[in-house]
């Protein structure tokens, strides 16, 4: 059966068979721990170092970490929320407009993950933008609700900003220069995944987003403010990151991982859904430039001792985004696809 929109506003009672999952293949909520020590870091604070030492434990250790202080303007977080609510509770007929299953089409509405390779559903609707520059794609945006463009504008030029200045950080955590990634990213592309999940009649037996690692360079997620449903693997063990209102959560993509030699991991993450609420969450997805060549920094390998070596291969971005999106989500990650011999 192919798999269509998920919300509708009816809830259903049992889950449709194309969402169930293999008994091998569960969330197990009940296993899921908190992750007690999960790095929030002002990143307003004025002793640099420090900053710069927070930023490189968390990334290390992590892959993932919140920000608070950010610079993004809480008027500009709750437009944002609020026409995102406004555009998934529109009537099915005005939604479908947008409808599609091709991942290579910008703007979509679609459902799932990618419903044309994968054999089980994911019970999640999406809306992804093409968010830089926005002259070039704002006139490809919804036009309803009336106020979507003007408020994702503004989102999107505030979260560029916060995502310059966590690339900065990152770069200095690794002792590279400062514009270091700015550089190698070349022009970056800004993606946005407006996820909405409706509750789920049976949340143990499917996935909102199964197991996955983003495949750009830097994710900035405003989680929904209340509703619980990200988590991410550490040591073998799924560990639930619950939302603070005030803060975004930052992960390390497959680029920068590629970048920082794997001294920094682009971690595997989850969302799982709930049977009370719907849950929104909402990704910005900072992108290398098409045609920008990807390579470990050399400064990260070739002064060490031991035989270093960089440990993946040269690509460009488009290579890589080509390879990531013809395979299903749960599969190896797609790093290893571009590993040195
Ligand atoms: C994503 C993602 C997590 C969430 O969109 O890549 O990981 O909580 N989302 O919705
Ligand atoms: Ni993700």
């Amino acid at each position: 059966m192919a798999a269509k929109l998920i919300s509708t506003g009816f809830r259903l009672t049992t889950l449709p068979e194309n969402y169930v999952r293999p008994l091998s293949d569960r969330p197990r909520l009940s296993e899921v721990s908190q992750l007690e020590d999960f790095p929030l870091i002002d990143i307003s604070a004025t002793d640099r170092p420090r900053l710069v030492q927070q930023i490189h434990q968390a990334c290390a250790r992590f892959g993932f970490f919140q920000v608070i202080n950010h610079g993004v303007s809480k008027a500009t977080i709750d437009e944002m929320v609020t026409v995102a609510h406004e555009f998934f509770g529109m009537p099915m007929d005005e939604k479908m407009k947008l409808y599609s299953d091709d991942p290579t089409k910008t703007p979509r509405l679609s459902t799932s993950f990618n419903v044309k390779e994968e054999e089980v559903n994911n019970w999640r609707d999406y809306l992804r933008l093409h968010c830089y520059p926005i002259d070039k794609y704002v006139h490809e945006w919804p036009s309803n609700p009336p106020s979507f463009k003007e408020v994702v504008s503004k989102y999107s030029r505030e979260i560029r900003e916060l995502g310059f200045k966590i690339e900065e950080l990152i770069s200095e955590s690794l002792g590279l220069e400062k514009d270091y990634m700015k550089k190698v990213l070349g022009e970056q592309g800004q993606h946005m995944a407006v996820n909405y999940y409706p509750p789920c009649p049976e949340p143990e037996l499917t996935y909102g987003l199964p197991a996955h690692t983003d495949p750009n360079a830097l994710t900035i997620l405003l989680q929904d403010a209340t509703v619980c449903g990200l988590q991410i693997l550490i040591d073998g063990h799924w560990f639930a990151v619950n939302p603070r209102p005030d803060a975004f959560v930052i992960n390390i993509g497959d680029q920068l991982q590629a970048l920082s030699n794997g001294v920094y991991k682009s971690v595997w993450h989850r969302a799982v859904t709930n049977t009370e609420n719907p849950r929104l969450s909402i990704a910005s997805f900072m992108c290398p430039d098409n045609g920008a060549v990807i390579s470990p920094a050399k400064p990260l390998w070739e002064a060490k001792e031991e035989e270093a070596k960089p440990v993946y291969r040269d690509y460009t971005y488009a290579e890589y985004y080509k390879k990531f999106w013809s395979r299903n989500l749960d599969q190896e990650h797609c790093l290893e696809n571009f590993l040195n011999d």
